[in-house]
Parts: structure tokens; sequence; C-alpha cells
């Protein structure tokens, strides 16, 4: 474990990130930072009193200044607004690059060396805040949706073949909006071609769910949007760089040549250990895949632009 984690966000996503975080140990301390008087402080207390009975050591607790933060090894950013039913991630730019700028500069204040795994949305756009006002080096900025669209996509193939949700290996590549990619080449049960087992009409209905998955949840629930899926997402990383498990996982990352691309953020295989994004790696992408990454990469410049910082 870790001495100290940060989750800037104590509503549903940071909660249960928190939560999730405690429950596996992966850090001594773990502190919940909110706007909101009293949130970050009673959820924080309330996840405490559960360590008797769940089993965990981790001292979980809330704040709504960055003092107790101070020296965090890793912060997690959740903190935005979440999206209502008809609103796509960029409906949240503006509103959510203030409140991110804003987190990122008390998280450059307060811990200079953390590595910082953005969650708020549109995801991409937030990345590229965090690490400009930061000016932390790529491999201290890393995004989660990846891992999201991925196990969404995974969940979802399970179904339809009635198999462990465990054999199903994906990879969803992309900005986390309609846009996202997922390799199809690349996606097997047990290491058999997912075209072997499924016609295609099944499988394009899958991946336009997946595309879909974040926008069905808010349909659901109106009044908010996923968050058991996107905190275990996030959970995944802070557990790959913690345990230094050098996981392949599909991160939004700064790319600087990678895939032909250079100067924005998208989702593409991450190798992560204790240094945070440790390599990315380049697969060879079919015609298609390679369009589709590239049509991705335009739809996280524009609003890339828009951005103010
Ligand atoms: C989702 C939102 C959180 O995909 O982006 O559920």
């Amino acid at each position: 474990m870790v001495n100290k984690i940060t989750v800037v966000g104590a509503g549903n996503v940071g909660a249960t990130t928190a939560q999730r975080i405690a429950e596996k140990e992966l850090a001594r301390h773990v502190i919940m930072v909110d706007v909101a008087e009293g949130i970050p402080q009673g959820k924080g207390l309330d996840q405490w009193e559960s360590a008797p009975i769940e089993g965990f050591d981790s001292r979980v607790s809330g704040a709504n200044d960055y003092g107790p933060t101070a020296g965090s090894d890793i912060v997690v950013i959740t903190a935005g607004i979440a999206r209502k039913p008809g609103m796509s991630r960029d409906d949240l730019l503006n509103t959510n690059a203030g409140i991110v700028k804003s987190v990122s500069e008390q998280v450059k204040a307060t811990s200079p060396n953390a590595i910082i795994i953005v969650v708020s949305n549109p995801l991409d756009v937030m990345c590229h805040v965090a690490k400009s006002v930061t000016g932390f080096p790529r491999q201290r900025v890393i995004g989660m949706a990846g891992v999201l669209d991925t196990a969404r996509f995974r969940s979802f193939i399970a179904e339809a073949l009635d198999v462990s949700v465990r054999d199903i290996q994906a990879m969803v590549l992309g900005g986390h909006g309609d846009t996202m990619v997922p390799l199809i080449s690349y996606t097997t049960v047990s290491g058999i071609p997912i075209t072997q087992l499924m016609d295609k009409a099944t499988l394009d209905a899958i991946v336009q769910r997946a595309r879909d998955g974040g926008a069905e949840i808010v349909k659901y629930l109106k009044t908010g949007s996923a968050y058991y899926a996107p905190s275990s997402g996030a959970v995944q990383m802070v557990e790959a760089i913690v345990m230094d498990q050098k996981r392949i996982l599909p991160c939004a990352a700064w790319l600087e040549g990678e895939y032909g691309m250079s100067g924005l953020y998208l989702g593409v295989p991450c190798k992560l250990g204790r240094n945070g994004l440790e390599k990315i790696i380049e697969v060879t992408l079919t015609a298609d895949e390679k369009a589709a990454l590239a049509k991705s990469a335009e739809a996280v410049r524009d609003p890339m632009k828009a951005v103010k910082l």
C-alpha cells in the first residue's frame, strides 16, 4: 500500500472510488475532498466505521480543503457535474473545465509528486486541463475511460455468449465518447477470436451498446450518471500503480507521436506501474480501426480548442 490517496469529489463516483480503495487497502490514508460542507466528512466517517466489519485498516476521512491531502501519492479527480438525460459529455465542458482547473492548481500546490488519475468528463479534455495546469509529465496525468468502456463491452459479450466475464479479453481505444473504438481484431474469448463465436450483427449491436453505455445508465438514473463501473475502472488503475503490476490497460494518455498523433489525450493501450504511465503500447490496427481512431481524435481536438485555460 501507499501512504496517501486523495479522491477529489465526494459524489457517487468519488465516494464509491474511496470505498473500493479502502476495501482493497491500497493506501494507509484515503481522503475525500469536496466543496460541499459535511459531505466528504460524513461519507468518510461512515466508510471508516465500516472498517471493523469489512476488515480493512485504511483510514478514510473527508475534508473541504486540501491541507489534509498534502503529499498524496495518488490523486483521483472525479469532481464536476454529471450528465442529465439528453446531455452529451461535451455539454459539461465549460463547467467542468473550471472545476478541474481549480482542483489541479490545488493538487499541484499540495501534492507536487502525485500521480493524477482523471475521471471527470469530458474525459480526454479534462486530462488535458489537468496536465496543462499542473505541468506534470504525462507519466503522472492519466485518464480513466477505456477501462470502463472495455468493461461494458466485455460484460455485454459475456452475457451474449453466456460465458465468464473473466475470459473476455478486449480493448476499447479512442476518446470517451460516441467515437470510441473497440478493437474487434484483438477481442477474444480465452484466445478464440470473437468473430468465430458471434455473428457480425450481434457484435455490431454490442459495439453500439458499449458506445452508448454511459447514456443508457443516465437514461435510467435520470438525475446522475454511472458510478459503480466508473469507480471500478479508476480503482483498477490505482491498484495497477500502487502494486506496480505493469498491467496493460486502455487509458487516456498524452500522445507524443504514438499512433501518428501528438498533442492530445486519447485512449491507447498503456502499461501502468509504480511510475504511473510507464509505456504506451503501439499495436497494429486495421485500416478501419485506424480511420476510426483518427475520427475519434478529431472529436477530442474540437472541444480541446474550446477550453480556455
Ligand atoms: C459514463 C460516464 C460517466 O460513461 O462518462 O458512464
